[in-house]
């Protein structure tokens, strides 16, 4: 059978008739048609191989064969809703509590990130009986209403609407560009503090605190790794105002992380949120997701008196699907292996930080890694257009990585877990080539990029972060800058270019 059902004009020609423009599309002058994938590579068309190195769904690998088969047979056996008895909905629920805290006990299987999320806020208000919800800034959490209202990464695209009155943005605890830094002594209270401060100036205009929300580590908001004990300290403040944490593992979850099960065991073992969700891995593809919660707050919701009724959540396909991603994360060691190669990936991303100039900071835990590019290390000039180059010279020798964070200069490392050694290599290779030829025709050097080392990557790095040791960072020396660099013609054409 041929892998091509259309000719690709066609599919273009259809695509720009019949599918909503706002469904944007990853290089749009010169789309990339994906036929098959296997494993952590794409094929095109025409048979040409791409590095996936930022699909974090194909968490196991794409289409990877255990996952399909678990998929193909219970759908040839029976496929029907949560009202009937079935064994897969049960054991499912089971093994991926077995993953969890004890306390987080009880599941509600949903479809989509969206779909998990809105729900979450639906148990907070109802066990809380508040409304008030706090989000972090640059978070994305779904594309419904409820969740564009506390998605800044999405609601501040957007001009002369008015923000939702319960909803109340926290600043990202982002200690590269965000308020408090790592030359402060302690981010984790100074940013927890501002939560606190936040839940009070709530409460005094009569609003009360239903939930606090935040990915576990920042996804869209530009791979941000939270400094330890923020969230507990953000947990005590929530809980102590009557709300409850709901922890967003849509991106971070199933064992990315390499050294935890979850990114929010990243904080410490006293840390346990009320409600997790999770999404985009927990089907490698197949639409699922799911909302773990306590027992208090199950049963509050039951209090309700309304029936929570999904057609397809927790349907046995979604489960027979969900067991076979567990049991490949398992078999194949691929906790193990985000640990693993992302510390290798790491170390290579730091190589290239004392190479170059535009590399401003390298933050990750295993296989969900940022590289922040800046123009300037003092002053902390996003190199957006420079990043958006970096996709786009990518593409061009096969390997897809994007950009992301509210300056869109974050490059996101976050591939299947399948990813080796040799992928880091390869990719990292084209990074280091491209990033040299940008700053030729930028006229950056390290030489005069010494003079503008910003204060604020005098990290005070941990000994060990990504569990490993981090090398020495560039000399410090405090000259003037050698003033901003001009924009090339290549950056120039690299703004227009939409990723
Ligand atoms: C952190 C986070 N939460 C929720 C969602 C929504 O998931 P979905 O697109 O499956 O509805 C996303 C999607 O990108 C996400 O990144």
């Amino acid at each position: 059978m041929s892998e091509e059902r259309l000719e690709k004009k066609k599919t273009i020609e259809l695509r720009k008739k019949h599918v909503g423009p706002s469904c944007k599309i990853f290089f749009s002058h010169d789309p990339i048609k994906i036929v098959r994938a296997k494993g952590q590579y794409m094929y095109d068309e025409k048979g040409q191989r791409y590095l996936d190195c930022i699909n974090n769904v194909a968490h196991v690998g794409h289409c990877h064969p255990d996952v399909v088969k678990a998929g193909a047979e219970q759908m040839e056996q029976l496929n029907t809703n949560s009202r009937f008895l079935h064994d897969n909905l049960v054991l499912y629920a089971q093994r991926l509590q077995a993953t969890l805290p004890d306390k987080l006990s009880v599941c509600y299987f949903v479809n989509s990130g969206s779909e998990a999320n809105d729900l979450a806020l639906r148990l907070a208000w109802q066990y809380t009986g508040h409304k008030d919800v706090i989000t972090l800034d640059n978070a994305y959490h779904g594309h419904v209403s409820s969740l564009i209202d506390i998605s800044p990464y999405k609601f501040h695209q957007l001009s002369g609407v008015e923000k939702n009155q319960s909803v109340h943005v926290a600043p990202s605890p982002d200690v590269y560009r965000g308020k408090y830094r790592v030359d402060h002594p302690d981010p984790a209270t100074a940013y927890a503090d501002e939560v606190q401060e936040m839940i009070h100036k709530v409460q005094e205009k009569g609003g009360k605190i239903a939930a606090f929300i935040a990915e576990s580590l920042q996804s869209c908001g530009g791979q941000v790794i939270p400094p330890a004990g923020y969230y507990q300290q953000v947990a005590e403040h929530v809980r102590k105002a009557g709300g409850v944490f709901i922890a967003d593992e849509v991106q971070v979850g199933f064992g990315r992380v390499g050294t935890h099960f979850w990114a929010f065991q990243l904080q410490g073992e006293d840390f346990v949120p009320d409600i997790v969700t999770m999404g985009k891995p927990i089907g490698n593809g197949h639409p699922m997701s799911c909302v773990v919660t306590t027992k208090e707050v199950a049963e509050a919701f039951m209090q309700t008196g309304m029936e929570y009724f999904n057609t397809f959540g927790g349907n046995p396909v979604s489960c027979a699907i969900g067991l076979a991603v567990l049991d490949v994360i398992v078999k194949e060691d691929l906790q193990g292996n985000a640990l693993r190669v992302g510390r290798y990936l790491t170390n290579l991303l730091e190589k290239q930080k004392e190479k170059h100039p535009l590399v401003g900071d390298i933050r990750g835990r295993g296989l969900f890694v940022g590289v922040e590019l800046v123009k300037d290390r003092l002053k902390l000039t996003p190199a957006t257009a420079e990043a958006q180059e970096v996709i786009y010279k990518l593409k061009e020798q096969h390997i897809l990585l994007s950009a992301d964070g509210p300056h869109r200069n974050v490059l996101k490392f976050k591939p299947p877990l399948c990813f080796s050694t040799e992928d880091a290599d390869l990719a990292v290779g084209h990074i280091d080539n491209i990033l040299t030829e940008l700053e030729v025709a930028l006229g950056l050097t390290l030489h005069n990029t010494l003079n503008v080392e910003n204060e604020n990557s005098k990290r005070k790095l941990p000994t060990e972060e990504n569990g490993h040791q981090y090398p020495s960072e560039l000399a410090h020396s405090n000259g003037s800058s050698q003033g901003v660099p001009q924009q090339t013609k290549q950056t120039k054409q690299a703004k227009r270019l939409k990723t």
